[in-house]
């Protein structure tokens, strides 16, 4: 008999099925409470559980580990690819794989950072409300003047999968340069600048560029765009801060659809209220749900709810490779070695039996497959 625990947060519910391939019992948190306490889910894992699907908005420590072990359980998964918000080193001294779900947030999560770009750069969102308050008086040359991107310069920090693939929609959208800051070369995406850069010239149009940065400061002094996609760490935490800020052009646009704490919430609202013509798209927030004082007033700030990866094919694919994480666990399936997700997608095929993503993988000795 398998227990699994999955903390949607929305009502509690209890779902059982038989069969000798299917998970046993299954529980599906449906709590009205949109955020579970740590000790909300100590309650909810009880004396016998073998694994959890948990959100990011949990504190997946040595509590909840130690719960879970007591319980009998050795699998957990996260309902998405950032784990900022589990201590994999607690889940590994406990025997607990932790799942994530890379591959699928990736497109989804870029295109959200090109609409708040876009929002912020054209002032779509300051444009609407003027409209919807029936403040317009007719056509005027200065109405709502922004930022054309074509032939500009799009910073990315983080250029990993949605670094890559949002500088990609920048360049083929718009034509726009790009600078990158990474620890690592992306060679991807230096390769298809130049390949599409040639092609543009091909055409007799005018070419787009790259270029690797040195520091976060080069991006920020050159770029006309940044936008922010590192994992979130301690190297990562407030990298845009009061200074870095401050190297920015005047008129430039920042989108953050990483995490919160990357930014310095409170430097950025300072900075948005002494330079109106900056502007910001933003996706996270520093203390969710909640946004830094004087944030919500500023009409420089484009603000949603923590949106990026909310389209239904995404949000399907990572519940989908979240069970996968834990049942394949359970059941000693190996883990898959490619980060080619697809074949877990597939409706017709059957999933391949291998976990998807699991980070504590060699720690913990897991096979992986051939
Ligand atoms: N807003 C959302 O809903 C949402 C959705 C998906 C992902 N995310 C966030 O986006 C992050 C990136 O996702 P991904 O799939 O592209 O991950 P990824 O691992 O492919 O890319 C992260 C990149 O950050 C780089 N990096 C690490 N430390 C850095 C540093 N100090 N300076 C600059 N770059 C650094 C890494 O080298 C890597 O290339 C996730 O960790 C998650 O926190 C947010």
């Amino acid at each position: 008999m398998e227990n699994i625990v999955v903390s949607l947060s929305f009502r509690f519910q209890d779902i059982s099925s038989s069969g000798s391939n299917s998970v046993h019992s299954m529980q599906v948190c449906t709590e009205p409470k949109v955020i579970l306490s740590t000790d909300d889910i100590v309650s909810l894992i009880g004396n016998k559980c073998d694994g959890v699907i948990g959100q990011l908005t949990e504190d997946w420590g040595d509590t909840l580990f130690g719960a879970l072990k007591k319980a009998g359980g050795h699998a957990y998964s996260n309902m998405a690819v950032g784990y900022n918000n589990v201590d994999v080193d607690a889940a590994t001294r406990h025997g607990i794989s932790v799942g994530n779900t890379p591959g699928v947030l990736t497109e989804t999560t870029a295109e959200l950072a090109a609409a708040l770009t876009l929002a912020a750069a054209r002032r779509v969102v300051e444009a609407d409300d003027f409209m919807r308050a029936g403040k317009y008086e007719g056509w005027l040359p200065t109405l709502f003047v922004g930022n054309l991107l074509k032939g500009q310069t799009v910073g990315i920090i983080g250029a990993g999968r949605i670094g890559t693939a949002y500088a990609r929609m920048m360049v083929e959208g718009f034509k726009m340069n790009v600078i990158y800051y990474d620890l690592y070369q992306a060679t991807r995406l230096e390769k298809f600048v130049s390949a599409y850069g040639q092609f543009l010239e091909s055409q007799g149009e005018t070419p787009v560029h790259w270029r690797r940065a040195s520091s976060p400061e080069d991006v920020l002094k050159e770029a006309d765009v940044v936008s922010l996609h590192p994992v979130l760490d301690k190297t990562t935490y407030h990298l845009i801060n009061k200074e870095r800020l401050a190297l920015m052009k005047k008129d430039a646009v920042l989108v953050n659809a990483s995490r919160g704490p990357v930014v310095d919430e409170t430097a950025l609202v300072e900075h948005l209220k002494a330079n109106p013509m900056f502007r910001v798209g933003l996706d996270v927030f520093e203390d969710e749900p909640y946004m830094k004082p004087g944030l919500g007033e500023l009409s420089n700030a484009v603000v949603v709810p923590h949106i990026a990866s909310a389209s239904k094919w995404t949000r399907e694919g990572m519940a989908t490779l979240a069970a996968q994480n834990v049942a394949a666990k359970l059941k000693g399936w190996p883990v898959w070695s490619s980060p080619n997700v697809e074949p877990f997608l597939d409706e017709i095929k059957p999933a391949p039996k291998a976990a998807p993503s699991i980070i504590n993988a060699k720690a913990l000795c897991l096979s992986s497959m051939p």
